[in-house]
């Protein structure tokens, strides 16, 4: 497998050199940093293809993630996001720590001493990597086996559902390594299972197995190892029976019904469903 290598050094990574700029950050090509990208009629697959490193993250695993979700095909309605080989993913590539880094790329000891807005930029950029798995014309079904931690557990959270194996461990380990989980990763959790067990969970960065997380909300179901391909496969195809504006419409009403009060979210209801009608009936 080829080392991630979107830009030869961190400068050129943050576009910080002369007449550039933090936003022209370039992707490599999925297959270059361990990511695959297939299309198969209205469902598209990422999958993390680094088994060797348990599918460890990397910056160019994440602007090649972000490059995926700018280009993907319109015909895209359900989004798989997959780890090839006994862990779903180990999470960040723990060479960023190292002086060295990553071949290819720069270490977290030289972005360190970046000013904060270029070094918030450069986690900014890392982040859309993962906000795209939210838009609402597309449903987004993380498929996770064996370890998710870390930005693995975070990229896991940026799907819309979750289906996991019997052998899941999901862990919150920013915390324990100093850091905090800046990867999108924070509210979904803290919206799916609750501040004080959110804060339990990365305050003490202890395994949660799959029972625990299908109770918890964190997955939608568990299945054994054998069956969650086709676990996935039958959820995407009952996605995809519902109708697509119908479904776009319903999920960004329930994307937005935790920040609304029951009056707005009245009215918001009434607005999409009066499009929804007049559509039905050629009116729009
Ligand atoms: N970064 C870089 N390489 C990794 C990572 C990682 N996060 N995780 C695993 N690897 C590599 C190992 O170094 C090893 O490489 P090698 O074969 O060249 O020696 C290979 O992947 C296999 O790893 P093992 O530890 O042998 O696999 P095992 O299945 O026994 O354990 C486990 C898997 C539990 C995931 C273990 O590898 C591990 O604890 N990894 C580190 C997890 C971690 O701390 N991640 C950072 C979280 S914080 C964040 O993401 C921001």
């Amino acid at each position: 497998m080829a080392e991630a290598a979107m830009g030869g050094n961190l400068e050129h990574a943050l576009g910080t050199g002369e007449g550039s700029d933090v936003s022209t950050i370039s992707a490599a090509a999925p297959a270059e940093v361990g990511l695959r990208f297939e299309v198969d009629g209205e469902i598209a697959t990422v999958t993390l293809d680094r088994p060797d490193k348990r599918n460890a993250q990397t910056f160019a695993t994440w602007s090649a993630l972000a490059r995926i979700g700018e280009t993907l095909p319109e015909q895209v309605r359900v989004v798989v996001v997959r780890g090839e080989g006994p862990s779903f993913s180990a999470g960040i590539d723990l060479r960023m720590f190292t002086p060295e880094g990553v071949p290819g790329q720069e270490s977290f000891a030289s972005a360190a001493v970046l000013g904060d807005s270029e070094f918030e930029q450069l986690i900014a950029e890392a982040q859309k990597g993962f906000l795209w798995l939210r838009r609402p014309e597309i449903v987004s079904i993380a498929a996770v086996q064996g370890h998710a931690i870390g930005a693995g557990f975070q990229l896991a959270l940026a799907c819309d559902l979750r289906v996991v194996t019997d052998d899941v461990k999901f862990c919150m380990k920013e915390p324990a390594l100093g850091l905090v989980p800046d990867l999108t990763g924070t509210k979904p959790l803290a919206d799916i299972v609750g501040v004080p067990r959110a804060i339990e969970m990365c305050l003490t960065a202890r395994t949660v197995g799959a029972a625990e997380a299908v109770r918890l909300g964190l997955a939608e179901i568990a299945v054994p190892t054998s069956e969650l391909a086709q676990a996935v496969q039958d959820l995407a195809a009952a996605l995809l029976a519902t109708d697509r504006a119908a479904a776009t419409a319903t999920k960004r009403l329930l994307q937005a019904a935790p920040g609304r009060t029951l009056e707005e979210q009245a009215a918001a209801e009434r607005i999409e469903q009066v499009a929804r009608i007049r559509a039905l009936f050629g009116r729009n």
